[in-house]
């Protein structure tokens, strides 16, 4: 069977959902088209999927689930019957209900997911797994790749099972801890622009719609100043203790 081109179809405010998608989507097509879903608002409805293009989905685990955001943004799609690769990357923690519910959503979207992964990045907060995903786990996301290669080659389009339970558990919202802005900050307004949720004020970029805010920390980790941090005293206290809970490194999982 002949595919027409790799789609890459992310949203990753930190970079590790991105970092996977492209290296599976690397390995079935050289040309890789990127929807970054991080800034867009929506997935535009004139878009269309034609069946012979193949899709990876990839979204960060929210407590638990798969980020809310991105089903949402997901709403206006149809794959027409497209194959694809769902994955989630989560910060060693757990996925949780997180990848069934990627496969739900892909299955009522009319896509073929024929494989997933659960791939470890580093979390959000604290000091854990900070350099993943490593070159380990982006060669998992291309083993991910082979296997769906070698199933479409042998005409075998099952779909697979994944970890999970439904009902979900509650969850797929942001954090609570709002970045603060240092006086260094030289308003340049990058955060402003790259922040996925549009919390950041244009007029002021010290001030956070904490209504909006999703705590995903993009402004802290694009800011070239060094001026978004995060330095509560509370903060700190939990991303300590999180950091020490989560020291030991948790494996992928792939399903195909
Ligand atoms: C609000 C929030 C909730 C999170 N919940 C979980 C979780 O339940 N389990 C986990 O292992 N990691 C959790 N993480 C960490 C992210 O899933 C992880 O860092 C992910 O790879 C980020 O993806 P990105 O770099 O594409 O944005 C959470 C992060 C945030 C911001
Ligand atoms: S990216 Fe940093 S320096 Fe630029 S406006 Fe935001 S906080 Fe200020
Ligand atoms: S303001 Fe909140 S939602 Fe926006 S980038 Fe910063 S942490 Fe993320």
């Amino acid at each position: 069977m002949k595919l027409n081109k790799a789609i890459a179809v992310y949203f990753s405010p930190t970079g590790n959902s991105r970092k996977c998608a492209l290296a599976t989507a690397g390995v079935i097509g050289r040309n890789i088209e990127e929807i970054d879903l991080t800034k867009t608002v929506s997935f535009n409805e004139s878009m269309k999927f034609d069946i012979n293009d193949f899709i990876v989905f990839s979204a960060p685990v929210y407590g638990g689930r798969l980020f809310k955001g991105f089903a949402e943004k997901l709403s206006n799609m149809n794959g027409n019957f497209a194959k694809c690769i769902g994955i989630v990357t989560y910060g060693n923690r757990d996925y949780d209900d997180a990848l069934l519910e990627m496969k739900n959503i892909l299955i009522d979207k009319n896509f073929i997911p024929l494989g997933f992964g659960a791939i470890v990045g580093r979390h959000t907060y604290g000091q854990i797994q900070v350099d993943r995903p490593n070159n380990a786990d982006l060669e998992n996301c291309r083993v991910l790749a082979k296997g769906v290669l070698e199933k479409i080659e042998k005409g075998i389009f099952s779909i697979p099972d994944v970890k999970g339970n439904f009902p979900y558990k509650d969850g797929g919202n942001g954090g609570s801890f709002y970045p603060q802005t240092e006086d260094t900050c030289k308003k340049c307004g990058l955060c402003a622009k790259s922040c996925p949720q549009g919390a950041i004020s244009f007029d002021d970029f010290k001030t956070i719609d904490t209504n909006k805010c999703i705590s995903c920390f993009r402004c802290i980790r694009i800011c070239p100043f060094g001026s978004k941090v995060m330095n509560t005293k509370e903060y700190i206290e939990f991303a300590d203790m999180f950091s020490q809970k989560l020291s030991v490194p948790k494996e992928d999982e792939i399903f195909v």
